[in-house]
């Protein structure tokens, strides 16, 4: 029995997740894409896996180079979302998105403002269906803005964290209706 495309997507479309960004170096120029199927594998050893679809600008890149960063993105960085995922944008994906950026302590790119950040050496590359599973190790990690809300993603759009919350009225109000 297999479930028709949209049907799939649509029940996946119900998992909220996180937005990333994956890097990495094509000789000394950086590239990067907007990734979700991003996961935690293992604690000890630190394991992650990022999926790509096997067509990926980026694919044979991180295979030749061996490495990837997942730089995690924060609400105010949907742009870099967009434009990492293609959008018709100025500076565009070729020119980075105009993202400042360093190497880490491993040479994979970091863009600045992010939360956090994982440097992963790729240990196993899985084709399955059509995407491709890159197993990385994790040789070094910043938290650079622990506090900063996520962006996120869910139902194929972006989500925000609702920050309203109410508190109780320690004096006298006014009104005799309230
Ligand atoms: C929020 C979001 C999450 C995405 N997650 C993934 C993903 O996990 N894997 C993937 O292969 N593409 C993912 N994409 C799609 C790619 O980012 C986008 O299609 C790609 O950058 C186009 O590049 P291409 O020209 O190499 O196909 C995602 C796009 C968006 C907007």
């Amino acid at each position: 029995m297999t479930v028709p495309a949209a049907e799939f997507r649509a029940a996946i479309g119900q998992f909220a997740t996180g937005v990333t960004i994956v890097t990495a170096l094509d000789g000394d120029r950086p590239v990067g894409i907007t990734v979700n199927a991003f996961a935690s594998m293992s604690l000890e050893p630190p394991l992650v896996a990022v999926a790509l679809d096997h067509r990926r600008f980026i694919v044979p890149t991180i295979e030749a180079f061996g490495r990837y960063a997942v730089n995690v993105l924060a609400e105010d960085q949907q742009w870099l979302s967009d434009c990492f995922a293609g959008a018709n944008v100025i500076p565009s994906r070729e020119a980075f998105c105009g993202a400042a950026w360093h190497p880490g302590r491993t040479g994979v790119p970091l863009i600045s403002g992010t939360t956090a950040s994982l440097e992963c050496r790729v240990v196993e590359r899985i084709p399955l269906g059509d995407h491709l599973i890159f197993v990385g190790a994790v040789e070094a990690v910043t938290v650079s803005e622990p506090d900063a809300p996520p962006l996120l993603y869910h139902r194929r759009r972006y989500l925000r964290i609702e920050r309203a919350s109410t508190a109780q009225v320690e004096g006298k109000p006014e009104s005799a209706g309230n």
